[in-house]
């Protein structure tokens, strides 16, 4: 594949992706003050064994230009208890924060901070000092020493993670967020060590198949994952792509195919979505000739990475409570704003007034009989006969349309905590084109690009 056309490609996206060295010698500037304040803070704390790492892509050289994304760990003793861990972190992070632009406690295993300095989009990250990866205390403990081995072993390959980067970006797979379900940026740095290059990673998952196993040091202890299976080569017991949904990877498979057949700058770059204005998107939505039902509600003040699994578990509930009363679903998605909206596309909104009720077999004597007297001269039914030996009573269908449907059981399905209460607190159902009149324009977007399983746009 190295021929000149290629290598020329490769230039031109790393032109545009490539840090220039103003730009990396400003994010080392401001990189090297946060530590130091984090030290100054911790040290006039009277803290004893405190100190302050840059990990990340920004520590490893494999960061794209223009994303300023500055992931600060606060590494704590391995003995401190956890109390200390998170009250002096927050204090810590807290302070910096003070001289920051904008920021936002947000919660994983434990407190963090998320900021916006002199234009960074700064994490500062409380963590312990262990030992080993394989002794961690919290899951981000796991960071500092995914940090030394891909320094250990990039050299030279920085530009390879960068265009693999840019790559699964391109192609909407990019991102290990419960949102995107995608490869995560130290996934991306294992896949280039393991086969050597870009363009070898990229022939090589031309022929990947869901369980194909990447085991860096031969530890091979991950028995079963949907997609992928790398095993991360400072922690053996863990999958570093067990974030990696089934589509994902099968998505990323399929563009490389692509790319190998003909690779051009579009992949890494893909044109923008042309927005629909609403006559279009009614006019798109009615030639499919199906039926959209968009359920909306008031979006939980949660972070993501708690919204979007709260909001899978939605659909499925939805999905399966449409089923259960026959309803047949062609698609079914959701996409966040202000408002959340789950939106359905059924082969039909309404069903027939009557549902036929099959009864026991009509040698099943007793059974069968009570059945029968319970069905045969009941004032609402439409008909009542034998069909392949059992009787079958034609009843009146609770719900023809799908809106009485959602309007009465909705409330009842399992969707997660904070999701369930903001339906609780209220939700809208719109049917066909109104749906087109939300106005949004993230939210036309969306529609214009149903309905692409990728709900990433970005
Ligand atoms: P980031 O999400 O910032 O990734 O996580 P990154 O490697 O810096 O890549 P980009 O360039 O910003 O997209 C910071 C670190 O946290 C750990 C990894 O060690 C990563 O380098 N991490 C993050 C994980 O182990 N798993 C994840 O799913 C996410
Ligand atoms: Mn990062």
């Amino acid at each position: 594949m190295e021929n000149d056309a290629f290598k020329e490609l490769k230039e031109a996206v790393l032109e545009k992706i490539s840090p220039k060295p103003e730009e990396r010698a400003h994010l080392k500037e401001i990189a090297e003050l946060l530590i130091k304040k984090v030290e100054y803070i911790a040290c006039s704390m009277g803290l004893k064994g405190v100190s302050a790492n840059l990990v990340g892509s920004a520590a490893r050289n494999t960061w794209i230009s223009g994303t300023h994304d500055l992931d600060i760990f606060i590494m704590f003793p391995g003995n401190a208890s956890r109390e200390e861990l998170e009250k002096n972190g927050l204090t810590i992070a807290r302070k910096i924060a003070e001289e920051s632009e904008s920021f936002e406690e947000r919660y994983a295993e434990h407190p963090y901070i998320n900021m916006r300095y002199r234009g960074f989009d700064v994490d500062i990250v409380p963590c312990f000092r262990v030992e080993s990866a394989a002794c961690i205390r919290s899951a981000v403990d796991r960071t500092p020493f995914h940090n030394e081995f891909v320094k250990n072993n990039i050299n030279g390959l920085e530009t390879d993670v960068l265009l693999l980067k840019q790559f699964m970006k391109g192609v909407r797979v990019y991102g290990s967020e419960l949102r995107t379900q995608g490869f995560s940026g130290y996934l991306t740095e294992l896949l280039v060590i393991k086969y050597g290059s870009f363009e070898n990673v990229i022939s090589s998952a031309c022929e990947w198949q869901p369980g194909t196993y990447i085991d860096l040091n031969s530890h091979g202890t991950i028995q079963h994952a949907e997609s992928l299976i790398v095993v991360d080569p400072t922690d053996p017991k863990r999958n570093v792509a067990a974030a990696l949904s089934l589509d994902k990877f099968c998505m990323f498979i399929d563009s490389c195919r692509k790319f190998l057949l003909s690779p051009t700058l579009d992949l890494f770059f893909p044109k923008s979505l042309a927005p629909m204005n609403e006559k279009e998107l009614i006019q798109r939505f009615k030639s499919r000739g199906t039926a959209f039902i968009a359920i909306t509600f008031k979006t939980p003040d949660v972070v993501e990475d708690v919204l979007y699994p709260q909001l899978y578990k939605m659909k499925l509930a939805v999905v399966a409570l449409l089923e259960e009363h026959e309803y047949r679903i062609l698609n079914v998605g959701s996409w966040s704003g202000k408002k959340t909206v789950i939106l359905l596309e059924l082969m039909s909104a309404t069903l027939p007034a009557l549902r036929k009720h099959r009864g026991p077999p009509v040698w099943v004597h007793k059974h069968s009989e009570s059945f029968k007297d319970k069905y045969e001269n009941a004032e609402d039914i439409f008909a009542f006969y034998i069909e392949n030996g059992t009787y079958v009573a034609e009843v009146p269908r609770k719900y023809p349309d799908v809106n009485s449907l959602l309007k009465e059981r909705l409330t009842l399905c399992s969707m997660g905590k904070q999701v369930s209460s903001a339906v609780k607190n209220g939700f809208e159902i719109l049917q066909g084109s109104d749906i087109c009149s939300i106005q949004d324009m993230d939210f036309k977007l969306f529609l214009a690009n149903w309905p692409g399983r990728s709900n990433i746009i970005q």
